[in-house]
């Protein structure tokens, strides 16, 4: 107790405060979203200053760039030409997401990471195929298995889908390993909450509802054992890693779920915390510091990677300080 103990004594220099630091963020931890497109200029998101829908082109440039800042992978997002009650687009040998994958794999060393879900693609916005009303969970399954082995072949090293629909882990497995990518992985969204934090995304993805919402098939806000439930079942369907989305304010879901589980986790820093931050910044209300202050928080929480469209800025400020 005071006066022998004082806490001060290791705060005093910035080489002390170094030593002693708990929580370390590296580019090693960041994954960059990456939306694209067929389409022959870059286009801007209102709702997400700095990020843009990118020609297949100049995504493949910004992989480049995203590679010689030392981060070591992408999650690849598709805005399609057409889109279909099913969502057909998704699956094309040529869709732009699979165009993406090949350039990318071939000119760059980066980890691929593909969005797996049908609602950037589908006419009414949601994540599967519409039947009375709802999205029919297992006619909803055969596509997104579908999909993800067309990702696979176009050169994914890990599949992510993002649709909250039962079984698509162990779905999205047995097509894989049937079409030989048994070395292919899954980064499930096991515990994606219905969020109204994913509204700019929607904007620059196009992929609101036309009608109704998602919470017939997100998680609820409210829920915190049934991420348990989601997660589990994840595991045993074969996930082989799990992601808590959104993630600064499911900081105790992320805590939880690197608590109890000892896959390696993902936490999505979602559009509507980007939007925040940024504007915050750009307004000068806060300083840029917040930025940095947000992942290490997510970090600490226990996140062993985060998906961030801070990514790259993040990554030049780090390699700064290296
Ligand atoms: C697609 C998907 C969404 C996000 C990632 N994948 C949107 C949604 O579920 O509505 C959100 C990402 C973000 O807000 O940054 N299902």
């Amino acid at each position: 107790m005071f006066p022998i103990n004082r806490m001060r004594r290791l705060r005093d220099k910035e080489s002390t405060r170094r030593l002693m630091s708990e929580t370390k963020l590296t580019t090693d931890d960041l994954v960059y979203p990456l939306f694209v497109e067929n389409r022959s200029e870059r286009l801007e998101i209102p709702s997400m200053d700095g990020v843009y829908r990118y020609p297949i082109e100049d995504a493949v440039d910004v992989g480049k760039e995203v590679e010689d800042l030392g981060i070591p992978a992408v999650i690849l997002f598709g805005v399609p030409e057409k889109k279909d009650r099913s969502g057909s687009s998704a699956w094309k040998k040529n869709g732009v997401v699979q165009k993406t994958l090949r350039k990318l794999r071939d000119e760059t060393n980066l980890t691929l990471i593909s969005d797996v879900c049908l609602c950037e693609y589908t006419d009414h916005g949601h994540c599967g195929v519409i039947k009375n009303e709802t999205v029919d969970n297992d006619e909803t399954l055969k596509l997104l298995s579908k999909t993800a082995v067309s990702h696979a072949e176009s050169g994914a090293d890990i599949v992510a889908p993002s649709g909250m629909m039962d079984g698509m882990v162990t779905t999205i497995r047995d097509g894989l390993d049937k079409n030989g990518f048994n070395s292919t992985a899954i980064l499930s969204y096991s515990a994606k909450y219905a969020s109204s934090f994913y509204g700019p995304f929607r904007d620059a993805a196009e992929s609101t509802p036309s009608f109704g919402d998602r919470r017939g098939y997100q998680m609820a806000v409210t829920q915190k054992k049934e991420a348990v439930r989601e997660n589990n079942l994840d595991v045993l369907e074969g996930a082989d890693m799990l992601m808590v989305k959104p993630a600064m304010p499911y900081l105790d879901i992320i805590k939880t779920t690197s608590d109890q589980f000892d896959l390696p986790l993902a936490a999505y820093q979602v559009s509507g915390e980007y939007n925040m931050l940024r504007e915050a910044v750009k307004n000068n209300t806060m300083s840029d510091k917040v930025i940095e202050e947000s992942l290490l928080s997510i970090k600490r929480a226990g996140a062993d990677i985060i998906i961030t469209y801070f990514a790259k800025e993040i990554a030049k400020k780090l390699k700064k300080t290296d």
